[in-house]
């Protein structure tokens, strides 16, 4: 072997797949009410900077030749810009949204709207959930969380209209109240072998014991993030397969994906944290059922 080998030479080569997301011009963000501990209104949020913020993600996607639908911002509900609750899409079938405050009520028509408009076969839901950022898609499994805002109830149907295994896992940190700023899923890798390569990162002190055991057992090669990267919103994070994009603030995160051959894309979304709010919340995974024919 050449002296010249790089140690990080034997981490595994990673994949890029094309992703297509949906995100909404955070055109009305502001923070006018608290429903997360994050979310205080009596502090100043600054829209102009939220919407600057929300380019530079937006722009990453595009750049790396991803593709982005948007969503039109309604006034008045300044949570929208989190498309990630808008809904959890599998095979061109849009779960749709029912939020656990009235705050978020007025966001699940325009959402099933739009997925019906964009060729969606849309499930109403009956049960309360948030989207994808309670439903996260590994490999033929749908992790979901309860504890803050989706329902048990909502586990067992979102497992009905997809027909595939649900894990529920119990969040049990106010701050980490969505499956989605507790994990990051690292692989979603479609098609022959996605399973034996799902891989995540999550953050073991959002969960309860059992769950904590469910995620060792399932997931050994999980990548345990510390609690400090967990508290500046490092899992709210979106994957490729080989760029993560990820708070620039995670910076052990950061170390944990290069050792292990991805590519982590820093973007600063600070101003809409302010809302509670990260890169994977302002980011909907659009699974059209179309991909494998590309
Ligand atoms: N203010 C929003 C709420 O509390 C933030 C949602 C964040 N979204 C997410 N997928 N974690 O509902």
């Amino acid at each position: 072997m050449s002296l010249s080998t790089a140690p990080d030479s034997f981490a595994p080569v990673r994949t890029a797949q094309h992703r297509t997301y949906l995100m909404c011009r955070p055109e009305h963000f502001t923070v006018s009410y608290s429903i997360n501990p994050w979310m205080v209104p009596a502090n100043p949020t600054d829209t102009d900077l939220a919407v600057r913020q929300w380019q530079t993600l937006y722009d990453a996607y595009v750049a790396l030749g991803h593709e982005v639908l948007l969503i039109d911002p309604v006034p008045g509900l300044p949570d929208m810009v989190y498309t990630a609750n808008g809904g959890f899409t599998i095979d061109g079938i849009a779960y749709g949204p029912r939020f656990r405050f009235a705050e978020r009520a007025g966001e699940e028509g325009p959402f099933m709207d739009w997925f019906a408009a964009n060729g969606f076969d849309v499930v109403e839901p009956v049960e309360t959930n948030e989207g994808e950022g309670d439903f996260l898609l590994v490999g033929d499994v749908i992790l979901a969380g309860t504890g803050f805002r989706s329902t048990g109830d909502s586990h067992r149907e979102v497992g009905e209209v997809f027909g595939r295994d649900v894990i529920s896992l119990t969040l049990t940190d106010p701050r980490f109240y969505h499956l989605d700023t507790a994990i990051a899923v690292l692989d979603p890798v479609q098609g022959p072998g996605a399973v034996e390569h799902a891989n995540i990162a999550y953050l073991p002190n959002a969960f309860d014991a059992a769950s904590q055991a469910v995620l060792a057992e399932r997931f050994p090669d999980a990548i345990h993030v510390s609690d400090e990267d967990g508290a500046v919103f490092g899992l709210n994070a979106a994957s490729d397969g080989l760029h993560v994009f990820i708070s620039p603030r995670a910076t052990g995160f950061a170390a944990q994906l290069r050792e292990r051959g991805y590519e982590p894309v820093p973007l600063d979304l600070s101003e809409l944290l302010l809302g509670g709010g990260g890169i994977k919340c302002c980011t909907l995974e659009l699974r059209t059922g179309r991909q494998n024919l590309k």
